[in-house]
């Protein structure tokens, strides 16, 4: 198949590429600058100049794709809202040119969106329409009409430059000289590796069900103590536990997201798909950071929070 994948040139994107080509497929990226056109090609993927604001451009690579994988987001979280709304409008332009046929449109989501305190989150919840959340990816893809779409809902996704949140938490522990966590650090965030991430992509691409919601969960549940206590010892800083109160202050725009439980499971994915995760854990990957390699990596992370 030929694909046309959104955010080919980030984090998780650019792991997917290689993983679908060398599985026989052609991509057709989507970039919109000389240096993601430049490492497209070296990955052997054909090149669309274009970006999620241009719908044409979008809708022209969906049009000349057998299916699409949208992984782009802007990850500009002081204009959160508004970048939602760039997704919501890029993810119907993208139905909009595969309407009507069976090429499947897989959308990426997380799995922060059915997190329930308490409980593990499974495939089969639907995102709770009154969720005081405005991203809208998933939402937006299942009520396509007359679209093959699916949903990719993503945990903390590793390897050991970058880890989802984490990768912000870190920039964050620099930043304050301080590793918290949220009264016992209890909380649990699920993971995945990135190359398990990849192959699952692959594999709801080539096994396409319309409709479906899937977990690319390896790890159900990481503590934020045991997180913390890694990043802690890696920068060789302090381990705090911060009340509630205290962790809206520390943590920022993160706060939200700091002292919540969302495990999640990727059984029912797991069985559906056939897809075993094989790649290192979330701990273990944090481990075997090199911190002041990835410095680049997380300063500008803060930058951009
Ligand atoms: N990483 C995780 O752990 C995690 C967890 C949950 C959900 N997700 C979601 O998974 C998806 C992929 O995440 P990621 O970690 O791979 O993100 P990333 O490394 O920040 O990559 C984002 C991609 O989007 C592209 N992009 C940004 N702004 C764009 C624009 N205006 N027009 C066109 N393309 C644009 C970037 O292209 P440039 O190279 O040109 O900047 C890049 O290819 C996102 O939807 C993200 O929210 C990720």
């Amino acid at each position: 198949m030929r694909i046309f994948v959104t955010g080919a040139t980030g984090f998780i994107g650019s792991a997917v590429v290689p993983e679908l080509i060398k599985a026989g497929h052609r991509v057709l990226g989507l970039t919109r600058s000389d240096s993601g056109a430049q490492s497209l090609i070296a990955a052997a993927a054909e090149v669309h100049r274009g970006s999620l604001e241009d719908l044409d451009s979008l809708r022209t690579g969906a049009a000349a794709a057998d299916g699409v994988i949208h992984t782009a987001f802007i990850h500009d979280f002081s204009k959160f809202k508004e970048n939602c709304e760039i997704d919501r409008r890029a993810i119907e332009a993208l139905g909009s040119a595969l309407a009507g046929s069976d090429r499947p449109l897989i959308v990426t989501s997380g799995t922060a969106g059915v997190a329930a305190p308490g409980k593990v989150a499974t495939e089969d919840q639907v995102v709770p329409p009154d969720l005081p959340f405005p991203r809208v990816s998933e939402r937006t893809a299942l009520s396509l009409q007359g679209v093959s779409a699916s949903v990719m809902r993503l945990p903390q996704v590793h390897d050991t430059i970058k880890q989802g949140l984490v990768t912000y938490l870190i920039a964050m522990t620099r930043e304050k000289g301080v590793s918290a966590y949220v009264g016992e650090g209890r909380n649990r965030w699920a993971a995945a590796h990135v190359s398990d991430v990849a192959r699952l992509y692959r594999l709801a691409l080539e096994k396409h069900e319309a409709g479906a919601k899937y977990h690319a969960v390896a790890e159900e549940g990481v503590a934020m103590r045991d997180i913390a206590e890694t990043i802690g010892r890696g920068l060789k800083l302090p381990v705090v536990s911060l009340s509630p109160e205290k962790a809206a202050a520390h943590f920022g725009w993160l706060a939200m997201f700091a002292g919540l439980d969302m495990p999640a499971s990727g059984a029912q994915t797991q069985q559906r798909l056939g897809w075993q995760p094989t790649g290192p854990g979330l701990i273990a990957d944090l481990e075997q950071m090199n911190y002041l390699e990835a410095d680049a990596v997380t300063a500008s992370a803060a930058r951009r929070a």
